[in-house]
């Protein structure tokens, strides 16, 4: 599936660009999906505002349960002063998660393959587990900022295999808060762990080695249908949208089953609910 530069590409950077990965077709599925989803989501039933700025706002049941379900969260900026929704539902949802590859056959179709097997394999998973699935809305005005992270923060294993499978549902641009990396930053030190304790979460601090500036810090504007692949400890980021578009998009986190997956990590499965790969 990969070349050899495009696997020299993605050792060197971090990051590999697969342009029109997903057919036009299956990406307008998926979107309707969502939606529906969303439709049928009971705002009053669980309001849980996610913030992913404020790791211990994640504690709460709503979230943690999402762990091996289909939960609808809200945008921080969803709700005004009057605890009132600021704009319509559908336009106030942050993102979905966290079991759709394995909860929705039209996610568990859109997730799975033999062109995303063979990309992985490429990459070097060798035995590939889908922990983690998240429809990302980024809605247009009140989309909020995701701060420089590594996503080895919240999937650690030993030795670290965890890489992110991001799909571009809609073009995303500089305006409508594209992905910005950090290219070759995934040589550095994990800098924070997320751990999971019982009902507790917390977010451990392991390296103090700052997150990229300036020129460090790199745009990844793609056209809807890309597909954006990357390490583990490659630094990322990505910007409010406060265009009127959103920039819709899908992520899976997938780590290696050759490797030691740790106990506390926040999501886990059971033999009732097996992880599976591609
Ligand atoms: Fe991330």
């Amino acid at each position: 599936m990969l070349s050899a530069e495009q696997i020299a590409s993605y050792q060197a950077n971090g990051y590999l660009v697969l342009p029109d990965f997903k057919p036009a077709a299956a990406m307008a599925q998926v979107r309707q999906r969502a939606m529906a989803m969303v439709e049928a989501f009971d705002p009053a039933e669980y309001i849980a505002i996610f913030s992913t700025k404020d790791s211990s706002t994640n504690a709460n049941p709503y979230f943690l349960s999402s762990a091996d379900k289909v939960h609808c969260f809200f945008e921080e900026e969803a709700f005004g002063p009057d605890g009132e929704l600021r704009q319509a539902k559908a336009l106030s949802i942050n993102k979905i998660g966290h079991a759709l590859h394995d909860r929705d056959p039209v996610f568990d179709a859109f997730s799975r393959g033999t062109e995303l097997a063979a990309v992985a394999h490429d990459l070097g998973l060798t035995q590939p587990q889908i922990w983690q699935s998240m429809y990302i809305f980024k809605q247009p005005g009140i989309g909020g900022e995701v701060g420089w992270h590594q996503d080895a923060t919240f999937f650690d294993t030993t030795p670290l295999s965890v890489t992110t499978f991001w799909f571009a549902l809609e073009d995303a641009t500089l305006d409508n808060g594209c992905l910005w990396v950090q290219p070759g930053g995934h040589r550095g030190p994990l800098r924070e762990l997320y751990v999971r304790d019982a009902d507790m979460v917390r977010m451990d601090k392991l390296d103090a080695t700052p997150w990229p500036e300036g020129d460090a810090a790199v745009a990844l504007p793609v056209p809807a249908g890309a597909l954006v692949v990357f390490h583990g400890l490659l630094p990322h980021y990505s910007a409010p949208n406060r265009s009127a578009h959103s920039r819709h998009a899908y992520t899976l986190h997938v780590t290696d089953a050759s490797t030691a997956y740790s106990p506390r990590n926040w999501i886990q499965r059971g033999a009732d609910f097996p992880v599976r790969g591609f």
